[in-house]
């Protein structure tokens, strides 16, 4: 069995715990000991539940369909044997389960591959460095609040308790090394997910990992190398994203660059970079996160995920001289409505947000490139001498008077991951600046 294959069992595998109690897990798996094609070589610990999945390969390849079969009937059997009134009951009943914490995966006599699972990475890695299979309790209540670590929320990011929505989940931010994409990543930890920092700054990726792991004191972070318009690259993010952690609950596709420019100037090549980025980067990363939730779906058919693009209000109506970035953020909200219909079989919702612009970011107040310095540089705000003077002229341009920051943005993600009945919409967060006709 190589990684990929499992990988795929790693995220099954997930399903199978999202799917039999409230609340999301984590999967940590263990390489084999010698080498890809050596069996495991140490003993199981006797509470394994063990699944032999060679029913499910032919010709030396895993068949995912059949494998996600026989795992879930194993699991239900063996939560079942110790549970003689039944998974159902135990439900109505406000009772917790007994669930395995360590699956071995066998192909006849040989054990290919062990899991250890738990509430989060940390618990899950710790479980297979002591080689501790003890059962878990799995509430099955419906309504008990997600696990994970308590939210430690920093000012401005809370939303009206809503910010408990995704404790415990397991996150993807592109672009999430800073801006937008690092306010993102703050504000999810804060909340208690687990974040992929997915960015081509990978340096600056392990530095906003660090930071945020030591203000979480718990692995809150990891940082993931990807360039979002490369297939490879993000196919290879997402085997890392199952290898680590078993899968994924929020891909929030949030890398993008500007380059404005005048439709009678722009080089090709400049329209190119932006369309491949902005544009062709959400169809690549929804792509591969879609692949990546459907097959947790195969197991946990009724766990609701989310892709969710940050677009702009540029999406929503044209802008001058900008041509690139306006049509590529208008494509994102067609490709995410489109996605949402075929992904909706799946429990997939995929919804864009559309923020006014983030003048506190570093696109606009980078000291020496940001935009307040270009435009003070070029004229464009008649009479300004200073930056403050731009700032005001384009603050004063949004009915509330101020531009938007990263905790507006977190109340719209809250928002979509809460709302269980709307799916392929674009959400205006601009101050009242673009609205929806
Ligand atoms: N800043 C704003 O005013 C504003 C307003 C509305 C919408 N947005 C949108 O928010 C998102 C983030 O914008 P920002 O201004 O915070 O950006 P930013 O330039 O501050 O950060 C972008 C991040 O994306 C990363 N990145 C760039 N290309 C990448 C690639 N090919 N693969 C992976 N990572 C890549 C960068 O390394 C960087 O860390 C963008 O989609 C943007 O269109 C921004």
């Amino acid at each position: 069995m190589n990684q990929q294959e499992a990988n795929v069992i790693a995220v099954l595998i997930r399903g199978l715990y999202l799917n039999a109690a409230e609340g999301p897990w984590a999967v940590a798996g263990s390489p084999p000991e010698d080498g890809d094609e050596r069996p495991w070589s140490s003993p199981l610990p006797q509470e394994a539940l063990q699944i032999d999945l060679s029913q499910a390969i032919s010709k030396g390849e895993l068949n995912e369909e059949p494998a996600a079969r026989i795992l879930s009937e194993a699991f239900s059997a063996w939560v079942f044997d110790r549970a003689p009134a039944g998974v159902e009951a135990a439900k109505q009943d406000n009772r917790t389960e007994k669930l395995p914490s360590c699956v071995g995966i066998r192909n006849q006599d040989r054990v290919e591959r062990v899991y250890w699972i738990d509430r989060d990475v940390d618990a899950a890695r710790k479980r297979r460095a002591g080689k501790n299979a003890v059962c878990l309790e799995g509430k099955m209540a419906p309504g008990c609040p997600p696990a994970g670590a308590e939210p430690s929320l920093p000012p401005g990011m809370s939303a009206s308790g809503r910010a408990g929505v995704v404790r415990g989940r397991i996150a993807l931010v592109t672009g999430g090394a800073q801006g937008f994409g690092g306010e993102i990543v703050r504000g999810l930890a804060a909340s208690g997910a687990l974040v992929f920092i997915a960015d081509l700054n990978l340096e600056g990726a392990q530095k906003m990992a660090g930071a945020v792991n030591a203000a979480g004191k718990r692995t809150a972070a990891i940082p993931v190398a990807v360039n979002v318009a490369d297939e490879a690259s993000v196919e290879a993010m997402f085997n890392t994203v199952a290898e680590t952690a078993g899968g994924l609950d929020l891909c929030v596709s949030n890398a993008g660059i500007l380059r404005a420019g005048s439709v009678l100037e722009q080089d090709l090549a400049e329209f190119k970079l932006v369309t491949d980025i902005n544009y062709t980067g959400f169809f690549i990363i929804a792509k591969h996160a879609a692949r990546l939730l459907r097959r947790q779906h195969r197991t946990a058919a009724a766990w609701k995920t989310d892709i969710i693009q940050i677009n702009s209000k540029s999406g929503l109506e044209g802008s001058n001289k900008n041509g690139a970035y306006a049509g590529g953020k208008f494509g994102g909200i067609g490709l995410a409505a489109s996605f949402a219909l075929e992904l909706v079989e799946y429990n997939i919702k995929v919804n864009a947000i559309c923020p006014g612009n983030f003048f506190d970011g570093p696109l606009w107040s980078d000291p020496e490139q940001g935009l307040f310095v270009q435009y003070l540089k070029a004229g464009k705000v008649p009479k300004a001498r200073t930056l403050a003077d731009v700032k005001a002229f384009y603050e004063a341009k949004v009915p509330m008077k101020r531009g938007c920051a990263g905790a507006d943005v977190m109340r719209a993600i809250y928002y979509l991951v809460e709302q269980e009945y709307e799916t392929g919409q674009a959400l205006p967060v601009t101050g009242g600046q673009v609205m929806l006709h």
